[in-house]
């Protein structure tokens, strides 16, 4: 499909999403206080979303990204095909997956297996949008800033097609 900016209906704007990941990063400071937090951001949909919440936490956090997809078919847990990997040593530390979207839960439910196989001492899911209408495995997120009804969202770092991940708001793909 092309790019169409004018099919995007607003939902959140550039600046209502500033105040809620500035929010989040104050509220993320206080329970990470005095842990040793990595936050590891599943690309690509978490690139924007990752930059402007990692300048919002102010505690010595590392960062870090995983690629990955998860195998669609029958089944609905564990297997994911990581594309591009971490860097930096996952054992004992507290982990934060930093996600775009909650959607099927696919892909948090393997990658968040992944961490612990590897050592984290503990996984918590930092997701910037929740779609809980479409969660085909069994997980929540420890926090997110805003659920969203079963629309197609596309801003923000999330794509269609790979198109529209750079506006600076985020808007129903309307058809
Ligand atoms: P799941 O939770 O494993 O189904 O995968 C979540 C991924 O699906 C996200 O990281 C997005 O890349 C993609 N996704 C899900 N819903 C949307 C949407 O509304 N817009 C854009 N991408 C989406
Ligand atoms: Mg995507």
């Amino acid at each position: 499909m092309s790019y169409e900016k004018n099919n995007v209906r607003v939902m959140l704007t550039k600046e209502e999403i500033a105040e809620k990941v500035s929010e989040m990063g104050k509220k993320l400071t206080a329970e990470f206080a005095g842990k040793e937090v990595m936050l590891i951001g599943v690309l690509k949909g978490s690139f924007i979303f990752m930059a402007d919440l990692v300048r919002a936490i102010d505690l010595p956090i590392q960062l870090d990204f995983i690629s990955a997809k998860s195998y669609s078919g029958t089944t609905t847990t564990g297997v994911v095909n990581v594309k591009m990997d971490t860097h930096l040593q996952i054992e004992g530390k507290t982990v934060l997956l930093v996600e775009d979207i909650l959607d099927t839960g696919k892909t948090l439910s393997a990658l968040r297996e992944t961490m612990y196989s590897r050592g984290a001492a503990d996984v918590k899911i930092v997701t910037f949008l929740d779609k809980p209408a479409r969660r085909l495995v069994d997980i929540e997120a420890d926090y997110s800033c805003y659920t969203i009804e079963n629309r197609f969202v596309v801003g923000y770092g999330l794509d269609c097609d790979e198109q529209y991940r750079n506006l600076d708001y985020v808007g129903e793909l309307l058809l």
